[in-house]
């Protein structure tokens, strides 16, 4: 294990800054994107005749602001709705793309203008790598098949034809490909065992053209369905049929029927949600510990692509859209994820947060020509400085956080060394009631010298950014910091998130 969670009398982080060994993939700070109340359209999708200013069809604010935070990869089109979409729907000229229902989200008309083109042309403008989930629930091995060839041949073939008579002469190339999405419910009800043979049989003619590898994503468990990562990783032809597992787990603060408010909460929610969110590290400790069993050589990556808060909606918003604020408690349960990310990146290769715009735990909302970067934004913007930077092991060792008679850690934290040897130390202070000196010890070196810091945190837990308004919650600069030889001393606020960067 990278690192643990000691409870003590003092906030203290042991760092060993020359024991670093595993890799930390930008890829861990993925997003997921679904045809989904105002996540395309609205969110990205505009058209070209739009007032709102944009590229061949796409938002520009949307597509400068995710490029802040270094998006990395963006998985499309579902979801629920990957295995009921077909995608040669949303090819070829728009005005004559056929409609469907989006039965899942809100029962709305899809008339498929955002398709295949567009979702690389978005991909393009973000200068991040498609993840594309195929549809098997409803779909068949020969729609997949064709797809991956439209998409990926340069061989004379009627897809590789068609794609170009579509105005796209080069083949894409792209790598990353869900094989179905939640097998086990919306994506077709499977027992692991069914799915796992679909998944074989599927995986056959999903095909590599040129030189270009796929990396196939089997739908993976639900939360902690052990028994379908162990059936998956049994039967399913690890390495060969699939490259990566999926996981999914939403944070819920009461239960599905109850989900609780995202910006009306107590206290005693606000400990909740950091509780549940924490299970996280149970889930990703026991999925790995089955792929050890199977898969000794390292070879299959966990991929967690689907996480984070799902809140009721907003008061008076479409319940089919799932549309939430974001607050300070969504940035904590972003760091506090992306930290068990990084502590397990041995296995864990990908993540994506649900859902980037208008959705769940965005990244950006959209009112008309307006956007507000919510307080998750400024958390991936602090957390550019882990992609594909070197884990440092740590050792957290922390005061309890306790409501209720319960108890969580006061910390959660990760560390990790760029290519220029810059290390950089991310923490959340979770309590809300005291600021804490956090001690770090940086063993395997002699001294380090302070360079800058940043800081997210708000006057409330609930405190959130809205349009028309002063950013409540953002990032700053950060100083607070004293350093004596090796021992570097970081006076956080109370709910506080703070990156350390040191040399
Ligand atoms: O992100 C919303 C939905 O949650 C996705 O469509 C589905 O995969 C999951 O259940």
């Amino acid at each position: 294990m990278s690192y643990s969670f000691v409870v003590t009398a003092q906030n203290k982080i042991i760092i060993n800054t020359d024991l670093g060994t595993e890799k930390i993939s930008r890829h861990i700070y993925g997003h997921f994107s679904e045809h989904l109340g105002h996540c395309i359209y609205g969110g990205y999708w505009v058209g070209e005749d739009s007032d709102i200013p944009n590229t061949d069809g796409i938002r520009n604010d949307v597509v400068s602001a995710l490029k802040e935070i270094g998006i990395p990869n963006l998985r499309w089109p579902g979801g629920c709705f990957a295995d009921e979409y077909h995608w040669m729907d949303g090819i070829g000229p728009r005005s004559e793309r056929p409609t469907m229902i989006n039965t899942h989200w809100g029962g709305v008309t899809e008339d498929n203008s955002f398709g295949t083109h567009e979702f690389l042309e978005l991909c393009n403008q973000l200068g991040c790598e498609p993840v594309i989930c195929g549809n098997l629930g409803s779909g068949s091995v020969q729609e997949m098949s064709h797809w991956v060839e439209y998409l990926n041949s340069d061989n004379v073939s009627p897809m590789t034809d068609l794609r170009k008579e579509n105005g796209q002469e080069e083949p894409w190339g792209v790598k990353f490909w869900g094989v179905g999405n939640e097998s086990w419910g919306c994506g077709g009800s499977m027992t692991a065992q069914f799915y796992a043979d679909q998944m074989r049989r599927y995986s056959t003619f999903l095909k590599n053209y040129g030189s270009n590898r796929l990396y196939k994503v089997a739908s993976g468990p639900n939360g902690a369905d052990y028994d379908w990562m162990e059936t998956l990783m049994k039967n399913g032809n690890p390495g060969r049929s699939f490259q990566g597992i999926s996981l999914h787990y939403y944070t819920v603060c009461h239960d599905w029927r109850h989900k609780g408010s995202a910006t009306q909460f107590d206290e005693s929610e606000y400990f909740t949600t950091m509780q549940k969110t924490m299970f996280m590290d149970e889930l990703l400790r026991r999925h790995i510990n089955i792929m050890d069993k199977y898969d000794t050589q390292n070879r299959v990556g966990l991929v967690v692509d689907e996480w984070g808060n799902w809140h009721d909606v907003e008061p008076g918003t479409n319940p089919g859209f799932l549309y939430q604020q974001n607050t300070l408690r969504d940035a904590m349960v972003a760091s506090i994820n992306l930290d068990l990310f990084n502590k397990y990146c041995r296995r864990v290769k990908m993540a994506n947060i649900a859902q980037t715009v208008n959705v769940l735990q965005a990244m950006i909302l959209t009112k008309d020509d307006e956007i507000v970067r919510t307080p998750s934004f400024y958390v991936f913007k602090m957390y550019k400085v882990h992609h594909d930077a070197t884990l440092l092991p740590s050792v957290v060792e922390s005061e309890n956080y306790t409501v209720d008679n319960e108890s969580i850690p006061d910390l959660s934290s990760s560390a990790s060394k760029d290519a220029n040897g810059k290390i950089h130390i991310t923490i959340s202070n979770l309590n809300p009631n005291k600021g804490t000196a956090v001690i770090c010890e940086l063993r395997g070196t002699e001294k380090v010298d302070f360079v800058k810091g940043s800081i997210i945190t708000g006057e409330k837990i609930n405190s959130y950014n809205d349009f028309g308004k002063k950013e409540e919650v953002t990032l700053k600069e950060f100083s607070d910091v004293k350093v004596k030889g090796n021992v570097v001393t970081v006076n956080m606020p109370s709910k506080s998130i703070v990156m350390v960067e040191l040399q």
